[in-house]
């Protein structure tokens, strides 16, 4: 079971399901009492930290903001130091992904202080007058906590056939080589860490996520599509050419801004406009 996050309690309860068994979801409205660190200094840099709880084993209570204040001077830099904190030394049962804790794996990903981003690759706000506030991707169901469902982000990836298709062997028998123009063609592309911030950010895909493939997916088709290796390009092209997979972009760019890694998706789409017009 999982709750969806939503911005809208009319689209949450328009929007079709994907998975029956899913049906709790709503806002966190109800705010928790505070934690405090165990472990503060004498002279403390307090900053709270409000992060949003929902537990599937209590599918019909609400989402809650709870807080948790952590000395800054006993904390690691970044937001994952944090919530590792308030894990480990506060509150075993707040639930959040990660593993490499370098902005490679991009299971971290999660809405921070308005912003989907890697927890790893953020830091923390100094200011210690201000909150910062963490939920989960938008938009996607919970899992728990700050775990989002990405099993339609995951089976859409599956669709475009994310891999090399070419059963040509070279005349030598040795790897498909590609000329550095070629090969420069994937810069910007294979990149991309699959960490959902960009798609999960883009309102198209909010309303039309059964249908548009949204900018992460698009993007991991264009670097096919660009790979000269590659030889089932037009399979790739009409796989996209239809009213919702690619179209639904209305060219937006929430989806740059917010990528952690400095990738432009947005680009990418128009790219894979682009080879569709010819
Ligand atoms: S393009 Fe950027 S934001 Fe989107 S999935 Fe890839 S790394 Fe994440
Ligand atoms: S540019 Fe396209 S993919 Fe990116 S946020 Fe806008 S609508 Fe979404
Ligand atoms: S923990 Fe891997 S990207 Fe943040």
């Amino acid at each position: 079971m999982a709750s969806l996050r939503t911005t809208s309690r009319l689209f949450a309860a328009s929007r079709p399901f994907f998975r029956p068994a899913i049906f709790a979801r709503s806002y966190a409205t109800a705010e928790s009492a505070i934690s405090v660190d165990p472990i503060a200094s004498e002279n403390p840099s307090l900053k709270t930290f409000k992060i949003y709880r929902w537990n599937p084993d209590t599918p019909s209570e609400k989402p809650t903001m709870q807080s948790y204040q952590l000395d800054l001077k006993k904390t690691g830099p970044m937001m994952l130091d944090a919530l590792i904190r308030i894990k480990n030394e506060m509150d075993p049962t707040l639930t959040f992904r990660r593993s490499c804790r370098e902005g490679i794996c991009g299971s971290c990903a999660m809405n921070i202080d308005g912003v989907n981003t890697l927890a790893c690759l953020c830091r923390i706000p100094t200011d210690t007058a201000s909150e910062s506030r963490i939920y989960p991707l938008p938009h996607t169901y919970v899992v728990k906590d700050l775990v989002p469902d990405l099993t339609l982000f995951y089976k859409q990836y599956k669709s475009i056939k994310p891999y090399l298709q070419n059963d040509t062997p070279t005349a030598d028998g040795l790897e498909n080589r590609q000329s550095p123009e070629e090969r420069k063609k994937l810069d910007g592309l294979y990149e991309c860490i699959l960490c959902a911030c960009c798609s999960t950010s883009c309102p198209s895909y909010w309303w039309n996520s059964e249908e548009y493939l949204g900018p992460a997916i698009l993007l991991q088709s264009y670097r096919w599509l660009a790979d000269s290796r590659d030889q089932k390009t037009a399979e790739r092209k009409a796989a996209l050419d239809n009213n919702m997979s690619v179209y639904r972009c209305h060219t937006i760019l929430n989806c740059t801004r917010t990528c952690p890694k400095g990738l432009n998706p947005g680009l990418a789409v128009a790219e894979v406009k682009k080879m569709l017009a010819v």
